[in-house]
């Protein structure tokens, strides 16, 4: 039964799996489990596509002000690349995981649009015609559709989303353009103002070509599937594309069947969206393995957000994403 096989029947390009490189993973003390892990990460056919869950990010890629590295993004997109996975890359311009430089002067306009030219010239130009899609900005909203403070907005206004879709647009003209940002899955202010930056790009002529929708979902609290057909139709009206890109279903701890049933639930109903809407185009969960999820870290008292227990078997939700597709 693999996941990537029933999307393409049901006319997703792929669904796939974010994971990490071993260096910058949730648990350490795991490495016995890795055989196991890539097993199904890479060979399994469960997946066909796959999002460097920490590698690309600007606190790792660039460091320091010109100083490059590559190391932990080109260990997940190199085998993605190898196994012919469809690669998302992410993320380019984002107030967190920053480099601590970034935010450690008060920059002029122009020094911090010199700032986004460099980082993105150098990062997507690294990876240049190996990612499907780049997300270009991370998060640039707050709950009340307005722009969240950070040192981009605050100092160059909305222009600096602009500003990094037009460099990404000449640096890798391949790749798609996506804004990413969470609950964007239902209805609301949110889902305005994303709305908002879609069409402010468009109607500056400015490339954008999809909107990441990354669906980091409660089991308790989960939507329905007419609210999450909803929020994706508002975008792919405006003739952009939407992607899952971080979806997982955290549950208050301990787990109990029924709770359990409601996570599979609140899979079924995205993912199914998802698969109706045309121009949906794809699922990636934040990554596959309980044990490698940011949740237990972030969010207190919760966890086992994903489709694969710390056993390797399948939690009911994996059943809940078939039925979906
Ligand atoms: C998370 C990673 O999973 C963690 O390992 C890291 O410590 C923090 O970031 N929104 C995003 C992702 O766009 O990049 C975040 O990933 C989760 C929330």
């Amino acid at each position: 039964a693999e996941l990537d096989k029933w999307a393409k029947k049901a006319g997703l390009k792929y669904f796939g799996a974010a994971t990490d490189s071993p260096g910058q993973r949730e648990r350490a003390g795991y490495e016995a489990v890795y055989p196991q892990y890539d097993e199904i990460m890479w060979e399994s056919g469960e997946f066909h596509q796959t999002t460097p869950t920490n590698g690309m990010k600007w606190l790792f890629t660039e460091p320091q002000r010109g100083v490059y590295n590559f190391t932990e993004g080109e260990i997940v997109a190199s085998r993605a690349n190898a196994e012919r996975y469809v690669l998302r890359c992410h993320a380019l311009v984002w107030h967190s995981q920053l480099a601590p430089w970034v935010t450690a002067t008060n920059w002029t306009k122009d020094e911090l649009k010199t700032i986004i030219h460099d980082h993105i010239t150098n990062v997507m130009g690294h990876w240049k015609g190996r990612c499907y899609a780049w997300d270009v900005v991370n998060e640039a909203l707050n709950e009340d559709g307005t722009y969240r403070s950070s040192v981009f907005y605050d100092t160059l206004g909305e222009d600096f989303i602009k500003y990094a879709f037009q460099v990404a647009h000449e640096t890798d003209p391949n790749a798609k353009l996506y804004y990413n940002d969470y609950n964007l899955e239902y209805p609301g202010a949110k889902v305005s103002g994303a709305a908002r930056i879609v069409s402010m790009l468009q109607n500056a002529g400015i490339h954008i070509d999809g909107v990441g929708l990354q669906s980091h979902l409660t089991a308790e609290g989960h939507p329905t599937i007419d609210q999450h057909i909803d929020a994706i139709s508002t975008f792919t009206r405006l003739g952009v594309e939407v992607a899952l890109t971080e979806l997982d279903v955290r549950l208050t701890l301990p787990a109990t069947p029924a709770l359990l049933a409601k996570q599979s639930q609140g899979y079924k109903n995205i993912v199914g969206a998802c698969a109706q809407v045309k121009g949906c185009i794809g699922v990636t969960i934040w990554d596959f393995y309980d044990p490698f999820s940011w949740v237990p870290a972030t969010f207190a008292g919760q966890g086992l957000p994903l489709l694969w227990y710390a056993n390797f078997t399948k939690h009911p939700a994996y059943y809940g994403v078939l039925a979906a597709l």
